[in-house]
């Protein structure tokens, strides 16, 4: 029997695979695909104090090798998803994890206070790295010493363990991890996505209504692998690797590089397949190179 399960921060997921948060809701619009029991956890789209309207329209694109994303966390308040998606997740064998967002500290506590009791969420991750709102978010993402506080204040309110997401958009992706260790965070995850711009030449305008956009999909996997890399070597907590991720190589690939755990985002969009396809995948691995333990491949590259 090979070993798929890993544990982040005294959780045990059953494999490492997850969804990347905002690419695959709270897994209903995907349940007709895949079976959800099989993912090592649902990440849950971004959900805030109060609900959000986001961005206005157009606000996705293509672009060579993915996408460009400004949807600015549309969500209908931590409310109406407690009832409605946590209450859909009930039925599933899988971890939940929750991502939040916020404008201000005082939104993101509200959220993770009201979410304190809900036993059938297992982690919070905490969004401190959107590139698509305007106040708050990006802010804390992108300062070492505004996310050592936003992560303390969490931390010290949260009753489940926290993750905290990181922005690429900076210049030293050692220091925010360290950090964000440093004020408490049980684990990190990286990396969200990359502010880029698109022209419609024909139009003479922006592709996106917000000029910028995120951009995610195979384009960004190699930035998101060294970022991994760095992280593992600056901080001793479990990292939660993407960016890019399409098949069970590209999965390994960020266990090797340092993650304990990796998750599917843009790719849904393409394959809606795509999370199970990459646990199977990584089983075929284990199978070809007689690998007995995933955990034995966490940052095997020096
Ligand atoms: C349409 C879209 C919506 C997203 N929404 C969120 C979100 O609500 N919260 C968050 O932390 N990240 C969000 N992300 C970022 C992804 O979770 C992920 O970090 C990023 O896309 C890189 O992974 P990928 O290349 O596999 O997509 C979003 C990405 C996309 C494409």
């Amino acid at each position: 029997m090979r070993n798929t399960s890993v544990e982040i921060a005294g959780v045990k997921f059953k494999n490492p695979v997850m969804t990347a948060s905002g690419t695959f809701g709270s897994g209903m619009e995907y349940s007709d695909f895949v079976d959800l029991n099989k993912l090592g956890a649902v990440v849950t789209k971004g959900v805030a104090n109060v609900p959000w309207e986001g961005n206005p329209v157009p606000r996705v694109t293509e672009v060579y090798g993915g996408m460009l994303n400004a949807i600015g966390l549309q969500n209908p308040g931590v409310e109406v998803f407690a009832e409605r998606d946590l209450r859909f997740l009930d039925k599933y064998d899988t971890r939940v994890i929750v991502n939040v967002c916020g404008k201000s500290v005082e939104d993101y506590l509200e959220v993770v206070e009201r979410l304190g009791d809900e036993k059938r969420v297992d982690m919070l991750e905490i969004n401190v790295s959107c590139p698509n709102v305007k106040e708050g978010a990006i802010a804390f993402g992108q300062n070492k010493d505004a996310l050592f506080d936003i992560t303390k204040r969490i931390k010290e309110k949260a009753k489940q363990p926290i993750i905290m997401k990181l922005s690429p958009n900076v210049t030293s992706i050692s220091e925010m991890a360290k950090a964000a260790e440093a004020a408490g965070a049980d684990a990190i995850s990286l990396i969200n996505t990359i502010t880029g711009m698109k022209i419609d030449i024909h139009k003479r305008k922006f592709a996106l209504a917000n000029k910028t956009g995120g951009l995610s999909g195979p384009a960004i996997k190699p930035v998101a692998v060294r970022m991994v890399y760095e992280a593992a070597h600056a901080v001793n907590i479990p990292i939660i690797g993407m960016g890019g991720i399409a098949n069970g190589s590209d999965a390994i690939e960020f266990i090797m590089a340092g993650a304990t755990a990796v998750a599917v985002g843009a790719m849904n969009f393409h394959d809606p397949y795509a999370t199970e396809k990459v646990v199977e995948e990584i089983e075929s691995y284990m199978e070809r190179y007689d690998v007995s333990d995933i955990n034995s491949l966490r940052g095997i590259v020096e």
